[in-house]
């Protein structure tokens, strides 16, 4: 797979997933600026690659200070957590990584300020591996769910792509190909934005993994004719109670398979838990540009002007349609999660 974000000697690298499947671009991003822009615009997503673009961010903001004391160096250092935190607000990734950076600097805040901003770039590379290895866990737990001859449908992309590699739910579709596991994936197309179409798509057919695309609204179609055995979905913020915010028609998805006595999962990184708030109802959904959804990538319209539209970004699917919540620490049922909560460190110990 090609990365999503890449540290190239001074810069990162960012690939530009609005140009996908068409081309395959890399931005250069020197400044925090430019990665709170890609954030923005959408070159880079997917909850776990959002916090490690931002991770990066707050190390390229940090090179950028010229301060002489810690106290005005972490002044200026929360301006460019503030302003890259401010792109997005569902994934709470995003707040993750920037608070741990944040705690990173605040750590070793009896260091030269030259040695911090060396300790920062270090943290956000520590974020982006330890992402990848937490991937392949999720998948390791999650292929147990899948069975030989099984037919799953995804919904967005919870790849490689959204995140430092390997992906999340395409995690665990990627394991059972790998432990050679007959499967066929159903790929919702995922509207507005088609992260199914043009990502999720992209990224099964380069592992050769046997995939059909549908539009989102033939899901209940498929499961009615008996081709899915089970779904499974990326996450962009799990409540404490197992409620899971994800793209926009994850929920319709979820109440299908509920119908259909389709099994539903959710594979996260414990990163995306926020025990924070009780239920789904605290998770901010973002509401987007109407023009996603009255043009096809900002040129064809296909409303008519002036139309009244909706556009949010992500649902939130009750816990009690979710069978399964697969971290990197194992499986667990929604009202299960709060015991992760107790012993919960980073690999860094935190
Ligand atoms: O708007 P996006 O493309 O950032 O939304 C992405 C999703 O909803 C993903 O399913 C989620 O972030 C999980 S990615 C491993």
């Amino acid at each position: 797979m090609i990365p999503t974000l890449e540290w190239k000697e001074d810069h990162l690298r960012m690939l530009d997933q609005t140009r996908l499947p068409r081309e395959v671009v890399y931005v250069d991003c020197r400044d925090a600026q430019t990665v709170a822009e890609g954030i923005r615009e959408l070159w880079v997503r997917g909850a776990p690659a959002i916090g490690i673009a931002a991770a990066y961010g707050v190390a390229l903001g940090a090179r950028e200070i010229n301060e002489r004391t810690f106290e005005s160096f972490y002044k200026k250092l929360e301006e460019v957590s503030s302003m890259l935190a401010a792109t997005r607000p569902t994934a709470v990734n995003l707040f993750w990584a920037i608070e741990r950076m944040k705690k990173t600097a605040l750590d070793c805040r009896n260091r030269s300020l030259k040695e911090i901003k060396e300790l920062l770039l270090a943290e956000a590379h520590a974020i982006l591996e330890e992402d990848i290895r937490r991937n392949k866990s999720i998948g390791q737990h999650g292929a147990a769910f899948i069975k030989n001859g099984d037919g799953i449908l995804t919904h967005c992309n919870a790849g490689s792509l959204a995140t430092g590699g390997y992906g999340t739910a395409l995690g665990v579709i990627r394991r059972a190909w790998e432990e050679k596991k007959k499967i066929h994936v159903f790929a919702d197309e995922t509207r507005p934005v088609l992260q199914g179409a043009r990502l999720t798509a992209w990224e099964l057919l380069e592992d050769g993994i046997p995939t059909t695309l549908i539009t989102d609204n033939m899901a209940g179609y498929m499961m009615k004719k008996g081709l899915i055995q089970l779904c499974v979905v990326g996450a962009d913020r799990i409540a404490a109670n197992g409620d899971t915010a994800n793209k926009i028609g994850t929920y319709s998805v979820a109440i299908l398979a509920k119908e259909h006595g389709v099994p539903f999962y959710v594979a996260a990184p414990t990163s995306t838990i926020d025990f924070s708030i009780p239920s789904g109802e605290q998770i901010p959904i973002e509401e987007r540009n109407p023009k996603e959804v009255t043009h096809i990538f900002d040129k064809a319209h296909v409303a008519p002007e002036n139309v009244n539209v909706a556009n949010p970004a992500f649902d939130v699917t009750p816990a009690k349609y979710i069978k399964a919540i697969i971290t990197e620490r194992g499986a667990f049922r929604p009202e299960e999660l709060k015991n992760l909560r107790v012993g919960r460190t980073d690999e860094s110990g935190r």
